[in-house]
């Protein structure tokens, strides 16, 4: 246990390292001071590297060549997708009201909402610059998509929490990336274009068409995916029974946002089922299995076993004395010489 006030280093400053006792108090003081210097590293990098426009950064003018070789299920995938990001205004306000007075959450979830913005903003661009559907078309869809509500209350019981919206976005914003990827490798295909970037479009830093918009608004998401899986580390350190039994929760019954929400909800199914687009083999292959394994854990059981025995671990340890193997025991170091398996 640290005995006296302390201080780190880090990107974004200097942290002070609490002394014990541990309340939870402390705890939930320490969470949100190491937010607050993940905020700033991500806020910083993200407006000077991912400081991109729908209006001016992706290639529209390519769309409209090759939009005809598109395939109807790519468009309907893209429009599904529209569907989805448009319920940003309802993410964002449904969080502002959870994190409440958080003054670190409420910085991450307002940034990460201006990013969000751009996507849905793309995706009625790259429809309508493919010429696959029409300004009339696309005001028609996004008004219906107005209609509902989302709320985190309604489509994830239980996860109306700070650390619910943490966990829930962490694995969200992994299982974007990984659809956008996919489609972004299915819409080369149809353009007939090969699976790696060509010479040309690395030397441009731009994929072709469609193409590039998935790819720039893909590193949105696994920047995204990135800052919820450092906050989720941060909740692990302090409170790692809740910060575990949350993520067993979500992934126990993960789905996308709002897809019950959409207007061509159906359309979208029989196209992922015809596409496999999204597969449960899939999301547990390239969405579940990377973030236990970026979290130290070597799969599912490991994560069950970290949940059970978290349980028992004493309240008042701090980050330094508790550690945790890949198979999800938990091990306290009583001194640097005897640590002792719970
Ligand atoms: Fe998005
Ligand atoms: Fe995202």
């Amino acid at each position: 246990m640290t005995t006296a006030t302390d201080s780190i280093g880090t990107a974004a400053g200097t942290l002070q390292v609490h002394p014990g006792p541990w309340t939870r108090q402390a705890k939930q003081k320490a969470i949100q001071e190491e937010t607050r210097a993940a905020f700033q590293t991500y806020f910083r990098k993200s407006v000077k590297t991912r400081n991109w426009t729908p209006w001016d950064d992706i290639p529209l003018h390519e769309m409209g060549e090759r939009g005809h070789l598109l395939s109807d299920d790519t468009v309907t995938l893209i429009e599904s997708f529209l569907g989805v990001e448009d319920y940003v205004g309802d993410y964002v306000e449904d969080s502002m009201v959870i994190v409440g007075k958080m003054r670190e959450r409420r910085n991450v979830q307002l940034q990460w909402g201006a990013e969000e913005l751009k996507h849905a903003e793309s995706w009625e661009l790259v429809l309508l610059h493919s010429g696959r559907r029409t300004q009339e078309e696309l005001d028609a869809y996004r008004d219906k998509v107005a209609e509902h509500k989302w709320t985190m209350r309604e489509n994830h019981p239980g996860l109306d929490t700070p650390l619910g919206v943490c966990v829930y976005a962490m694995v969200q914003e992994r299982a974007t990336y990984f659809n956008y990827d996919e489609l972004r490798k299915r819409i080369r295909t149809e353009y007939g274009l090969p699976e790696k970037v060509t010479a040309e479009e690395r030397t441009r830093g731009k994929q072709v068409g469609a193409a590039g918009a998935f790819k720039i608004v893909a590193n949105d998401e696994i920047a995204h995916h990135a800052i919820f899986l450092q906050m989720f580390d941060i909740y692990k350190k302090y409170l790692p029974y809740e910060a575990f039994d949350t993520l067993f929760q979500v992934l126990g019954s993960f789905n996308m946002p709002a897809l019950y929400l959409i207007p061509n909800e159906s359309e979208m199914r029989e196209a992922l089922y015809r596409t496999k687009l999204y597969t449960p083999l899939k999301h547990g292959r390239y969405v579940a299995n990377p973030i236990l394994d970026a979290l130290g854990l070597e799969n599912k059981r490991a994560l069950e076993r970290a949940v059970q025995e978290a349980k028992h671990l004493p309240a008042g340890l701090g980050p330094q004395q508790v550690t945790l193997s890949r198979t999800g025991e938990w091990v306290i170091a009583m001194n640097a010489e005897s640590p002792v398996a719970v």
